[in-house]
């Protein structure tokens, strides 16, 4: 375990916002965590779970306790004979690194969520998803430890409530869970899923019964590295804000104005909008606040293109919110951890 005061956050947050936390402390042992919770020093001042800061805007300095998680391991534990594999991921083991070790061993279920920046304990947390696939497809159980009564649980995946970018971890208040370990389900017999437009044609080169997890896996990080702008050469978290779900007859009035918006349906009665095309149409790529910037690349991801602070990232996603309520009556919902 390693300790620090007043410590700097902008090494730990793929925005690269110059914030401070008042403690941070990084935890390499599940064990440590309730060592750390019990300290007197630290037991009362609020606390913040962080993995790898790719999914926060830090818009001042935190007050309390960062807890980074950092404890490792990977094991195969069980292998059915229906193909099914269990494995069992400690939350601090990078995700991409976990991808792409499960699709190097034949086993199928995240391909289609490689290159998605972080941890592996942050992914229920939003139940992190792309191209077709999500994490509630393969996640069998969460262990994590309830910080406000300092007891451990497990979860079955119902329990975890996961939804589009949401699970009860995230809406349960005070940050109140503490996640130390994922348990997933693969399979040795999948099929590729190449329905997510442009996966398919990515994958043309190749035969469709050749195709295995470790292709996926390298297509979709193809497609992500020419969409998306990469956080290490330009500081960003992804997605700023969720897609839109609305009232099928919001989504229908909208069409009539605009047939080219895009629409998916998500469940009885309602639609999924792009928030990305919402932004885009408003022409607000390139827009700025101080060292903030929309990206050039893709509407839905906000930059830092030097210098920024979170307040600048933080008043340019008002401005986008305003700009596409005033123009489709529609509110964008920020995605990250606004802390
Ligand atoms: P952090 O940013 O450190 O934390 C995010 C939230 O999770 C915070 O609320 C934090 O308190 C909480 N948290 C983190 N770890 C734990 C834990 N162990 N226990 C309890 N709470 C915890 N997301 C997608 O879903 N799909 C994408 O395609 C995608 N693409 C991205 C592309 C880029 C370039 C970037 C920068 C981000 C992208 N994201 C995407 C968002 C991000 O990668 C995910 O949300 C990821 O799971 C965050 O992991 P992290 O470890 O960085 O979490
Ligand atoms: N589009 C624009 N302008 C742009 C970019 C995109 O109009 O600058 C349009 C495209 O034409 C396309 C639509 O927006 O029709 C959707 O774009 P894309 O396929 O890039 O997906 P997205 O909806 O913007 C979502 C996730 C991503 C995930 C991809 C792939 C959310 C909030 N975002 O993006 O997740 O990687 O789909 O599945 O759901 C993240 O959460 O951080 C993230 C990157």
């Amino acid at each position: 375990m390693r300790l620090a005061a007043d410590a700097d956050l902008a090494p730990f947050n793929t925005l690269r916002i110059p914030a401070r936390a008042r403690v941070m402390a990084q935890v390499d042992h599940w064990y440590e965590i309730e060592r750390v919770l019990s300290d007197p020093r630290l037991r009362d001042l609020p606390c913040l779970v962080l993995g790898e800061g790719s999914n926060v805007l830090f818009r001042d300095d935190y007050p309390g306790l960062v807890l980074r998680i950092a404890n490792r391991g990977r094991d195969v534990l069980d292998v059915g004979a229906d193909g099914r594999v269990l494995v069992r991921v400690a939350a601090g083991e990078n995700w991409h690194g976990l991808v792409l070790w499960t699709a190097s061993r034949g086993l199928w279920g995240i391909e289609n969520l490689a290159l998605i920046p972080g941890t592996c304990g942050a992914a229920p947390i939003q139940n992190i998803g792309a191209y077709g696939a999500q994490l509630s497809d393969s996640l069998v159980s969460v262990r994590a430890l309830d910080r406000t009564r300092g007891t451990w649980r497990d979860f079955d995946a119902q329990a975890c409530r996961l939804g589009y970018r949401t699970s009860r971890f995230r809406e349960d208040p005070d940050n109140r869970w503490c996640i130390t370990e994922i348990l997933l389900a693969l399979e040795t017999d999948g099929r590729p899923r190449l329905g997510y437009p442009g996966v398919a044609a990515s994958l043309d080169a190749l035969e469709a019964e050749t195709i295995g997890p470790a292709d996926m896996a390298a297509a979709i990080s193809g497609i992500r590295q020419r969409k998306l702008p990469n956080p290490r050469v330009t500081p960003n978290c992804g997605s700023f804000f969720k897609n839109p779900v609305v009232a099928a007859a919001t989504a229908e009035q909208l069409r009539g104005r605009s047939p080219s918006c895009p629409c998916h349906p998500a469940g009885e009665g309602l639609v999924k909008l792009s928030a990305a095309w919402l932004i885009d149409q408003c022409g607000l790529k390139g827009q700025r606040v101080g060292g903030a910037a929309v990206s050039d690349r893709h509407a839905l991801v906000l930059i830092n293109s030097g210098g920024a602070t979170g307040k600048d990232v933080w008043q340019l996603a008002l401005d986008v919110q305003a700009r596409v309520f005033d123009r489709f009556g529609i509110r964008l919902e920020p995605e990250p951890q606004i802390v």
